[in-house]
């Protein structure tokens, strides 16, 4: 296995939104965790939103005693989630923007508007053992705030490289590229994530300071027409595929 190798982590939100669709326990989103964990993932995202929307406190705790590769915590910065944060001490947490009338995380957090509050609550996670991911567009001045902020690592939001189409992709790719390739220079630890498909992953992984791609919806939704582990192994390979490219 090459050293180069990207990490993969699964995102099982919505497992937990077609369970509460009918609210009751089916389709058990710590079962997609432990498929995931079989299948090859190297970790579990979920995000514990605000509205409780898809993933619940309770999946939480169990993710934390069922699954034994890491979870990536995803949540807002708020006072609520820093207590769950700091009693469950998640492997890490990526801390991302949060409303509650968007559908999903739309754009990366603003870590330069919001440096003062971030500065004193990044502070608190680490101290509790918590590494620090945070969520930002490619932007290369969020990037070094977050990098002065003490991030252990960021993760790139691929949204808009997803969303556009020819020229203007290529252009959103090369501020992945870009964002990327600062991040290398100062050290800092580079995801990437949002949005990434069959369609989309090869280009990114191709950018050599990724290390790990965290990807949910289409994985969960192509799952229905190809199985979990048929999924995440087609997505493996595309991931691998794209990096043999960049050597
Ligand atoms: N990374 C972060 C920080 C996210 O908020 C999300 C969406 O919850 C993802 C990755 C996964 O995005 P998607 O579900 O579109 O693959």
């Amino acid at each position: 296995m090459s050293e180069n190798r990207i990490r993969l982590g699964v995102n099982i939100d919505h497992v937990a939104t077609v369970r509460n669709a009918r609210g009751g326990f089916h389709p058990d989103p710590i079962r997609a965790a432990l498929l995931a964990e079989k299948a090859g993932a190297d970790g579990i995202t979920a995000h514990l939103r605000e509205d409780r929307r898809h993933i619940k406190d309770t999946d939480i705790e169990r993710l934390m005693a069922e699954i034994k590769i890491p979870l990536n915590f995803e949540m807002a910065a708020t006072d609520e989630m820093l207590a769950i944060a700091t009693r469950l001490k998640p492997a890490s947490s990526c801390i991302v923007p949060e409303k509650r009338e968007e559908l999903t995380t739309e754009g990366g957090l603003d870590v330069i508007g919001y440096y003062n509050h971030l500065e004193g609550y990044i502070a608190k996670l680490k101290d509790a053992g918590v590494s620090i991911s945070l969520f930002i567009d490619p932007d290369v001045n969020q990037i070094k705030a977050s990098n002065e902020l003490g991030a252990d690592k960021i993760e790139l939001h691929t949204g808009s490289y997803v969303d556009a189409q020819g020229n203007a992709r290529m252009d959103e790719l090369e501020r992945l590229r870009v964002g990327a390739r600062y991040s290398g220079e100062i050290n800092l630890e580079v995801h990437a994530g949002h949005g990434l498909n069959y369609e989309t992953v090869e280009a990114v992984a191709a950018i050599p300071e990724f290390t790990e791609f965290n990807i949910g919806h289409f994985l969960i939704g192509e799952a229905i027409f190809g199985g979990l582990e048929n999924t995440i192994a087609e997505m493996r390979a595309l991931m691998d595929q794209g990096r043999e490219n960049c050597a």
